[in-house]
């Protein structure tokens, strides 16, 4: 009757959860599928609780509850920018726990199991853990990048494509001794040293990638976690882990293929590592004045001007600046000025990090378009507000094939008959290279902090 009732409940949350995927795909219906995903998981959670029963359902509630409350302590604290990290962070916890569940199944399994029954069950529990062990290791050394402890810099080890292909061989032999190994201790020593083995394969793969492909790897990483759940789920028989497992697998891979075509990566060369990193021919530095403006004339040339496209970039999520940009897009609006945003694939820290961040300041869904539908708009536009972006807006993509960001698209601002680039000073974006566009013709810089050049455009703009 429990395990009956625990199905149902199983049914409903991986429906909800697919509902939940559906809404997040677009601004309008984010905040509903974020609601269904909410239910889907509480729903997932109790009917778990529910057919656990006994003692462990006691083990359960503790870990819930401590798990729960370090949760809500870390999101409170966590700031938006640090959101790549702290999803690496949790793809590891992932990780770790398919890895443990696997060692505790196959130290005290559920059930007697012989011949091919068993061996079906080997191959879940040593896939689980492999998968697994591989998105731990990989999680923390991509936590450790983003963070900045360890260097952006791809390591490119001699032969590497041969030392993966090494390791992952050597693993699937270790795998038939596991499968096949007549006693337990013999098996539990092939697990043991496959971890090892795929644990510096999870650290090489995601250390062999540059800085600027980090986005696909934090999203390569969250597929990687659910497969690892999916494994989990066929190892424990359970088929929300199975269903929720891959919902995540597919739609990171997806997502991971999505940002490889927008930086104009090969997915398979991001997903061996190499990538990212500076090419052998050196990176020109750019030529050209770098000319610096004031607030007061850049209102005026947004009062002037009929069409205005507005860039932001990681510096506006840094300086909470949407909310002063929103009031001055309602503000030229109210003027009879055309405004609209371009929003690059990877602008800010995490995929969609704008279009949260100007959802939330009450910009209207219809003027925010994506890079593809504004790019040719950039030549009849007549002032471009590039707020704190860098690595979006560089020309150099297109124009320098020793640049590292090379091939990426970019977001064509220049094309317009005036740039604003509001930052607070020379400094690189996060690809670390120097960019042509603040030294064109057409570009003026409006030096200082994003919140206050808007904050001051903004009162400059009502007093006019
Ligand atoms: P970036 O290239 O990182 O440039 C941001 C710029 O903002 C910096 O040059 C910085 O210059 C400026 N800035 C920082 N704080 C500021 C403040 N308080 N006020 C004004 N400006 C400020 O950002 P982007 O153009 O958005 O490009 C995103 C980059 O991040 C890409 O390289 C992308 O590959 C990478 N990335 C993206 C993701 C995803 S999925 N979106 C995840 C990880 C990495 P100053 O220091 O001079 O102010």
């Amino acid at each position: 009757m429990l395990n009956g009732i625990g199905n149902m409940a199983w049914l409903g949350a991986a429906t909800l959860f697919i509902l939940s995927l559906r809404g997040l795909s677009h601004p309008a219906s984010a905040r509903r599928g974020n609601l269904y995903g909410v239910t889907g998981m509480v729903i997932a959670v109790l009917a778990t609780l529910l057919v656990t029963g006994g003692a462990s359902l006691q083990i359960a509630l503790i870990a819930a509850l401590v798990g729960g409350a370090l949760g809500a302590i870390l999101a409170r604290r966590v700031e938006m920018t640090q959101m790549p990290q702290l999803v690496a962070v949790l793809h590891s916890f992932v990780g770790l726990a398919a890895t443990l569940i696997a060692f505790a199944n196959f130290l005290s399994p559920q059930a007697a199991m012989s011949g091919v029954e068993r061996a079906i069950h080997d191959t879940e529990i040593y896939v689980g853990a492999f998968i697994g062990t591989v998105t731990f290791s990989g999680s923390i050394v991509a936590f450790l990048k983003l963070q900045g402890t360890v260097s952006g810099k791809p390591l490119v080890l001699p032969a590497r494509h041969l030392l993966n292909a090494v390791v992952l061989g050597a693993c699937v032999v270790i795998g038939y001794r596991f499968v096949s190994a007549p006693d337990g201790s013999d098996a539990l020593y092939a697990l043991i040293v496959m971890c090892v083995l795929a644990a510096a394969l999870g650290v090489h793969l995601v250390m062999a990638i540059g800085g600027a492909d980090m986005p696909v790897v934090v999203s390569m990483l969250n597929s990687y976690s659910g497969w690892a759940a999916a494994a989990t789920g066929f190892m424990l028989d359970n088929d929300l882990l199975v269903t929720t497992g891959a919902l995540v697998g597919s739609s990171g891979a997806i997502l991971s293929y999505i940002m490889c075509r927008a930086m104009n990566r090969s997915f398979v060369s991001v997903v061996l590592g190499g990538f990212g990193t500076v090419s052998a021919t050196a990176s020109a530095t750019p030529e050209g004045e770098v000319v610096a403006t004031t607030v007061d004339e850049v209102g005026s040339l947004l009062r002037d001007a009929q069409e205005v496209v507005i860039v932001p970039g990681y510096g506006m999520a840094v300086a909470q600046a949407q909310g002063t940009i929103s009031e001055i897009t309602r503000r030229l609006r109210a003027l009879g000025i055309r405004v609209r945003f371009g929003i690059h694939p990877v602008a800010g820290r995490l995929p969609g990090h704008m279009n949260v961040l100007l959802a939330e300041a009450k910009v209207p869904y219809d003027i925010v378009l994506e890079m593809d539908e504004i790019n040719e708009d950039f030549t009849s536009t007549d002032v471009v507000l590039v707020i704190g972006a860098n690595d979006i807006v560089n020309p150099g993509a297109q124009e320098d094939a020793g640049s590292p960001i090379a091939g990426m698209p970019v977001l064509e601002v220049w094309k317009a008959r005036t740039v604003v680039v509001s930052k607070r000073s020379m400094a690189t974006g996060y690809a670390g290279v120097d960019n042509p566009l603040f030294y064109k013709d057409n570009t003026r810089m409006l030096f200082g902090d994003a919140k206050g050049s808007v904050d001051a455009l903004l009162r400059q703009l009502e007093a006019a």
